[in-house]
């Protein structure tokens, strides 16, 4: 069988420079796709010691091209509408066309350690072991309006307009993979109301949508919702292992391979569908 089974295809990530899009970048160029990254910093590793130790180059970027790949990098604010349709387009104009589009940037339920000033400090601001970015903000009765705007935009305006502006070249070569990503928290209202679960249950409703449309074009649209997963942003939580019936928490890797089957003919006829990566945490309504 032919390992580098994605040669002569393109791919894009979003919110590809550190954790789960770095690796789902990674794994595809290992499977010979020419890799775009697009991300609001290319360099956003740099706050997180996990993310740090895992670099082998300056950025993801050049990382894919050691794995023999073309690959280009470019830094956009996703949550801006045109800002994504000129990433898209630019990303058509360097690598000539776009087969899979992976679309991870999200998260984000408070500032990016990035984002924080000189001397600001924030929950997010962790060291290795400390709770991460899981800070919950309001309710579903009384939520802040900066909360509710910021979460939604991150997570669900960033996959709605990517894949806004990616649907018209793929229906043009009338092929291609989209993979948006929601999470536990979009399939469950088990645990505390955060706007977050509302934006990523959203995400799973729009990816049946878009695939129903796009179906006709030999376009599939599956997406992933992940549960507990080691990443520099969430820190370390393997105090919650003994809440995972496989007993661990999951890695990046556990994520990437479900990509690949999503970004491959092995899910040809598997459209609309949403794969929960949780090791069976409870993910039940
Ligand atoms: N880590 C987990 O346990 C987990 C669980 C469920 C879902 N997810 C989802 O997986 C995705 C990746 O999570 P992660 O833990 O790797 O997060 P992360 O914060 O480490 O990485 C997110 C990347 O997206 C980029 N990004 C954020 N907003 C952006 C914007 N507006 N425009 C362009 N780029 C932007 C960031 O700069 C960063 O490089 C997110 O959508 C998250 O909600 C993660």
């Amino acid at each position: 069988m032919n390992s580098k089974k994605l040669a002569g295809q393109v791919a894009l990530v979003t919110g590809g420079a550190r954790g789960l899009g770095r690796g789902y970048a990674l794994r595809l160029a290992a499977l010979g796709a020419d890799i775009a990254v697009v991300d609001r910093d290319l360099k956003s590793y740099e706050v997180y010691e996990f993310e740090k130790r895992q670099m082998t180059g300056s950025t993801v970027v050049e990382e894919c091209r050691a794995l023999g790949v073309k690959a280009v990098g470019l830094e956009a604010d996703l949550t801006d509408r045109a800002a994504a349709g000129k990433a898209v387009k630019d990303v058509v104009r360097k690598m000539g066309r776009i087969d899979i589009v992976v679309c991870n940037a999200g998260g984000g339920t408070v500032k990016f350690a990035d984002e924080l000033e000189e001397g600001e400090t924030g929950p997010e601001r962790t060291g290795e072991s400390g709770p991460g970015d899981i800070v919950t903000t309001g309710s579903a009765a009384d939520c802040p309006q900066e909360a509710l705007a910021r979460v939604l935009d991150i997570n669900l305006m960033t996959c709605m307009y990517t894949c806004m502006a990616v649907a018209p070249y793929l229906k043009d070569q009338r092929s291609g993979k989209i993979v948006t990503v929601s999470s536990s928290a979009g399939l469950s209202s088990n645990y505390t109301y955060h706007p977050y679960g509302t934006a990523k249950a959203a995400i799973i409703h729009y990816t049946r949508a878009l695939a129903q449309e796009l179906a006709p074009y030999n376009i599939n649209v599956n997406c992933i919702a992940p549960a507990i997963i080691r990443t520099g942003r969430l820190g370390d939580r393997s105090h919650l292992a003994a809440r995972i019936p496989m007993g661990r928490e999951g890695t990046i890797e556990d994520c990437a391979k479900v990509v690949e089957f999503l970004v491959t003919d092995l899910s040809d006829y598997v459209t609309g569908q949403t794969i929960s990566v949780s090791g069976g945490f409870d993910d039940t309504p």
